[in-house]
């Protein structure tokens, strides 16, 4: 039995008001998984970035202390002494996830909030991302409430300050972008994207603008307006020149000469044109279309198609009217391959062989076309769908949404899908996934009220 589009909302909202977490009676985010027939490891806890689109949904529908509040206790879980040594994470870092837990008899009063930083996660991997998404968050709450109140208070200055103080900091290494490990992401397992990974860049200019737009212009603040006034630009340029690659990008790379020194060199990166898989992509990448690449260092290009950085790179107007048009030309000319049964793949191809042994380090969860190596992940729906509102091209959200409803609800609402086409249930996905389920919410509420992306978008300045 086929249900109508208003049936399916109505329930994936069911799901996710289920999904809600309280503290101290007032309701905080959402749990990630809401699955009775798996064990909950830490899928019973409250992810920021799987948080992201439910606030949305939240702030769509109106109902924003949820919103509030988890944008408050979050802060308040951020590290806000400088440390010295390793045993606490850096200044200004928030959690990838925290739970509510009680200590004592009368559940009420005993009740606090424990966050992991990675310090429990698989893979002790750390949550580069949150810090991000939680500024991006803060800024549509503002434009969605007018709370200026709120980001105005000394406590959240202070909070947005930190995280610029982290990710401005001196460093090693004098790019633009942030040098992050493996799994720092969405993908939070080994994948072979440490280094300078897409998803962290684009989120990294669109917390930069976010913090331009919400820090005071008072003293307290002067230096960090400055910094981070000084670093989109040159962000900008960086990943728009170097990451990008259409047709004619590939063509310049195809005779690039190796071991050039100096300043002023064409081929910067040293990258050796025999490391880009030419006969692929020489026939894949369409005419019309580009995208930007998952990842650039010495003697390195990574590649592959990541939807996440890509994505964002259209909401936060990192790509150029021109590239987010481009990008959006690549995923309808391969919709086979990006979108397939079920919007959309985590990144595209999936690492096989060697490369799938040496650089997941022989994960079977993230074998290949599975999870995070491929897999077809409905939460980037959102996504996609206001990055085509962006773009003035609908249509595109209209075939997403038409290729997953039916599905997710028959399926209950997995956390991601299987094989080359997404046709598979992931084989270890959760069900009733929280971001799967508001990811599905939010994108019909974009395409059905595309003023609401102007909450979550940026322009270009170019
Ligand atoms: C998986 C995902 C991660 C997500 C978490 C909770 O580990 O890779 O991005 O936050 O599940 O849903």
């Amino acid at each position: 039995m086929d249900y109508q589009v208003s049936e399916l909302r109505s329930i994936a909202w069911q799901k996710l008001q289920e999904s809600i977490i309280f503290f101290q009676g007032e309701p905080v985010g959402t749990v990630a998984a809401l699955d009775p027939h798996v064990e909950a490891l830490n899928y019973d806890q409250c992810f920021i970035r799987d948080f992201i689109s439910a606030a949305l949904v939240f702030l769509a529908r109106g109902e924003t202390t949820i919103v509030h509040n988890f944008l408050l206790q979050t802060l308040r879980l951020q590290i806000k002494e400088k440390q010295l040594d390793f045993l606490e994470p850096g200044r200004g870092l928030l959690p990838a996830s925290f739970k509510v837990v009680t200590q004592g008899s009368d559940p009420h009063t005993e009740e606090c909030l424990q966050a992991d930083f990675g310090d429990h996660a698989i893979g002790r991997v750390t949550p580069v991302d949150s810090c991000l998404w939680w500024l991006f968050l803060l800024r549509a709450y503002v434009k969605a409430t007018e709370d200026f109140g709120f980001c105005h208070t000394p406590e959240c200055q202070r909070g947005i300050r930190l995280i610029m103080e982290l990710c401005l900091s001196a460093r090693f290494d004098m790019y633009p972008t942030l040098l992050v490990p493996d799994g720092a992401c969405m993908i939070d397992r080994r994948m072979g994207i440490n280094g300078h990974p897409l998803e962290i860049q684009s989120l990294f200019y669109m917390a930069l603008r976010a913090a331009q737009e919400l820090l005071l212009p008072n003293q307290a603040n002067e230096k960090t307006h400055q910094a981070v006034a000084n670093r989109i630009g040159p962000l900008a340029q960086h990943l728009r020149q170097h990451y990008w690659l259409d047709l004619d990008r590939l063509n310049v790379i195809y005779r690039y000469k190796g071991e050039e020194y100096g300043e002023n060199v064409l081929n910067q990166f040293n990258i050796y044109p025999e490391s880009v898989p030419y006969s692929q992509l020489g026939e894949w990448l369409p005419q019309e279309g580009g995208y930007f690449v998952g990842n650039l260092g010495p003697s390195q290009i990574d590649c592959r198609f990541f939807s996440m950085g890509n994505l964002v790179a259209v909401l936060a107007g990192l790509a150029t009217t021109e590239q987010a048009q481009k990008i959006l030309n690549v995923i309808e000319v391969k919709w086979g391959d990006l979108v397939g049964y079920m919007p959309m793949k985590i990144c595209f191809p999936a690492l096989k062989g060697r490369d799938w042994e040496v650089l997941t380090g022989c994960d079977p969860k993230n074998r290949p076309w599975s999870y995070h190596n491929g897999g077809n992940w409905p939460v980037l729906m959102w996504l996609l769908v206001a990055a085509a509102q962006v773009g003035q091209r609908s249509v595109l959200g209209q075939w997403a949404l038409e290729a997953a409803g039916q599905r997710l609800v028959k399926d209950d609402w997995p956390e991601y899908y299987d094989g080359k086409n997404g046709r598979l249930i992931g084989k270890e996905a959760r069900k009733f996934q929280a971001w799967t389920l508001s990811g599905f919410l939010l994108a019909h509420a974009y395409q059905e009220r595309p003023e609401m992306v102007d909450w979550i978008r940026f322009s270009p300045l170019d």
